[in-house]
């Protein structure tokens, strides 16, 4: 019977083989197997353990009483598969192109603010891996590492930058230009951050980045010891507020296209109102986000907003989704619905903060082994084979 080519699944169990005991009182060998990760559950528990309380809560935490930060997980839950039997599944190839660029699957790592909390070796260590497993990463503009220093630190990576639009317009142009220069290949607009997203748990904290950071990309610029808790703003949200353009609009990306020969990505479009908007305005792709649940809540989760963006512009623009991806599964289902990649963002903090680079390339196999199982179990070789049938929500089944 053919096997399926799940390609290192041994390898991803590697972990099973760590903490072997070499002081056994039996007189036989004794191996104390430490539990491998084998989810991004798994992960989020390692990195829990690590974190600082500040770091941890702003990592995991969304806006209000997030509300969609679990819905953005549970209505996964609410789509079923439909598997498709007997379909020879002994070869499966999951690349894809994005923008001409190649990846070995479909699954980048979204941007992510201020890595080093994490881990000393922060936004390298994360793009490093993504690098090594064929995966596309976005730097925030919010960084601990310059992107001159992503590009040196992550020269094999295919790296994207993601981008806020400052009040002063030539900070906005100043990063393009870095951005050009240092190979970055698209440039994500962040459209969902007019101002910060109210988070308890910041504020609470009066959130802010360690002394010993600084938001890399602006020399001089700590973000500490500015929040204030009373006036309901973390450290970073202060800068945020000073410093972003709440004003902008849908021109504001005419603008960009006039200053820059790279493809724009509008990252954080729920609506197809807003869909139509950025085929309009010339983007050449759009991420269905809501942030991580982080801006508003009980805004839709990301996959619950996929359908009628993917009806509305899926033919012409590039339809990419993050938000509550954990498991091969969450992949499938968000390609079948008709995004063309998917991103994560939490999960790449949890295996940073667990291991460095290596606590990443070990998060991003076993969420690569899953998302090939379920490719396999539901009887598609190739994205190509993947279809909307496959895919039903738990509605269709309720008469029962
Ligand atoms: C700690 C944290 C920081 C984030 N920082 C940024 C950022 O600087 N820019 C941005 O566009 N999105 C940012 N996001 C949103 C992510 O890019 C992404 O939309 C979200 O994390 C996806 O959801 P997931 O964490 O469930 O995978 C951040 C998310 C988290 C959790």
């Amino acid at each position: 019977m053919p096997t399926p080519n799940l390609s290192g699944f041994s390898a991803s169990l590697g972990g099973a083989s760590r903490g072997v005991s070499k002081h056994c009182i039996f007189p036989f060998p004794c191996y104390i197997t430490a539990m491998a990760l084998v989810c991004v559950e798994d992960f989020e528990k390692k990195a829990a353990g690590q974190l600082e309380k500040n770091a941890l809560d702003y990592y995991r935490s969304g806006a209000g009483e997030q509300f969609t930060l679990g819905l953005n997980r549970e209505a996964f839950r609410r789509l079923r598969l439909r598997p498709r039997c007997l379909r020879d599944v002994s070869r499966l190839d999951i690349s894809c192109h994005i923008f001409g660029e190649q990846m070995k699957w479909p699954l980048g790592i979204a941007p992510t603010a201020m890595q080093k909390m994490a881990h000393p070796e922060g936004e390298v260590a994360n793009a490093r891996a993504a690098g090594k497993a064929g995966s596309i990463f976005i730097l925030s503009t919010l960084s601990t590492t310059s992107l001159e220093d992503l590009a040196t630190g992550a020269p094999d990576t295919i790296k994207w930058f993601q981008l806020y639009i400052y009040k002063d317009r030539t900070i906005t142009e100043k990063l393009v230009r870095r951005a050009e220069k240092a190979n970055f290949k698209a440039l994500v607009l962040t459209i969902d951050a007019p101002i910060f997203g109210h988070r308890r748990a910041d504020v609470r904290n009066n959130f802010s980045l360690p002394s010993h950071l600084t938001l890399a990309n602006f020399q001089g610029v700590k973000a500490t010891g500015v929040g204030n808790a009373a006036m309901g703003a973390s450290g970073i949200n202060a800068y945020v507020s000073s410093q972003f353009d709440p004003t902008i609009t849908w021109k504001d990306i005419a603008w960009l296209k006039g200053i820059t020969h790279l493809p724009i990505v509008v990252k954080g479009v729920l609506t197809a109102e807003d869909a139509v908007l950025a085929q309009e305005f010339g983007c050449a792709g759009l991420i269905v986000s809501n942030h991580g649940a982080r801006q508003i809540d009980t805004v839709p989760a990301s996959i619950e907003a996929l359908p009628e963006i993917v009806e509305a512009v899926g033919e012409n623009l590039v339809v990419m989704l993050d938000g509550g991806i954990m498991q091969g599964n969450d992949i499938f289902k968000a390609l079948a619905l008709g995004a063309k990649t998917v991103f994560v963002g939490r999960p790449a903090v949890w295996g940073l903060a667990y291991n460095g680079q290596k606590g990443v390339e070990e998060m991003l196999s076993v969420l690569r082994k899953d998302f090939e199982i379920t490719m396999a179990l539901i009887g598609c070789q190739t994205l190509g084979d993947i279809t909307s049938a496959m895919v039903a929500h738990e509605s269709q089944y309720a008469k029962l």
